[in-house]
């Protein structure tokens, strides 16, 4: 599953083993002209072969995280967020999006760096239109789990911040900041972890097609990056190229993006620089009506 900087419709298992398909967290609306430049320019680089080969890369990882022997680590700091995050209902009410600094507690910050799962936790990219490593995806209607990412538990403070997104705290939080009159839910979790050569081509999330999407918003934690210029800033802007931008990330270390995945701009990032990395968690809302349409 690709999360909230855009989504590849995946099957997914539920809890009773029934397979669901999530088709409306689709990304769309590309430009036909960036994909071909990403297309020539992603042709024989180290990223290309690792997509290539993706399916064997997922085995070994498999494998790897299978027989890692790395200490469990007790998630100790709880996970909470800043004042900033509330502060950021104005601003987001009046521009449909808003970023927000010192966005998590620091101790809970210090120990999600220091945390931070190795590659072989996560998936290989694979898709062209979102070429980062993902993991530890979650999305409602599943069991909170992550045995798959994390066979032996060693990445337990992933699974505290998932709990934290999905409590009532946040899910209220999020209600007043977006000024959003229905009830919202948490309905999806995933990391994301971009190295050089990674891009996510500027699109709009296909949920904008869904007729019963009436709230449905998107937050990316910024937990760390290299910083600077192409370091992965998930860039809001009025076209499908990045040309007329609405806005850019200055800074991508414990910094969050809100956004209304319905309004009508695109997001997406151009290709991380060399020796660079970004380091991300992007977490979904949707109100309760659309939740219940989805499983009933
Ligand atoms: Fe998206």
């Amino acid at each position: 599953m690709y999360g909230s900087e855009g989504t590849v419709g995946v099957y997914y298992s539920n809890a009773q083993g029934i397979r669901l398909r999530y088709t409306h967290l689709m990304a769309t609306d590309f430009s036909r002209a960036y994909v071909e430049a990403s297309k020539k320019r992603l042709r024989f680089s180290s990223l290309w072969f690792q997509m290539k080969f993706w399916r064997f890369i997922k085995k070994w990882r498999m494998v790897r995280r299978y027989f890692a022997s790395k200490k469990i680590h007790s998630s100790l700091a709880p996970c909470a967020l800043t004042a900033q995050f509330d502060a950021a209902a104005d601003h987001f009410q009046k521009h449909t999006w808003a970023f927000v600094e010192e966005v998590l507690s620091s101790d809970f910050l210090d120990e999600l760096c220091s945390n931070w799962p190795k590659k072989f936790y996560l998936e290989p990219p694979r898709e062209q239109e979102k070429s980062y490593n993902i993991g530890f995806s979650w999305i409602c209607g599943m069991e909170p789990d992550f045995r798959y990412y994390d066979p032996h538990g060693q990445c337990r403070i992933l699974r505290t911040f998932l709990n934290y997104m999905r409590s009532d705290e946040v899910a209220l939080r999020v209600k007043k900041i977006t000024g959003s009159e229905e009830e919202l839910f948490c309905y999806s979790f995933i990391l994301t972890d971009a190295e050089p050569g990674a891009e996510v081509i500027p699109h709009k999330d296909s949920i904008q097609d869904d007729a019963d999407a009436v709230n449905f918003f998107n937050i990316i934690f910024f937990i760390d990056a290299a910083g600077g210029k192409n370091s992965g800033a998930l860039t809001l802007s009025r076209d499908n190229e990045l040309r007329r931008i609405i806005f850019e990330p200055p800074r991508l270390r414990n910094t969050a993006l809100l956004y209304n995945s319905l309004s009508d701009y695109y997001h997406g990032f151009p290709p991380i620089a060399s020796g660079k990395f970004r380091r991300s968690i992007g977490v979904q809302f949707c109100g309760r009506a659309f939740v219940q349409k989805q499983h009933s």
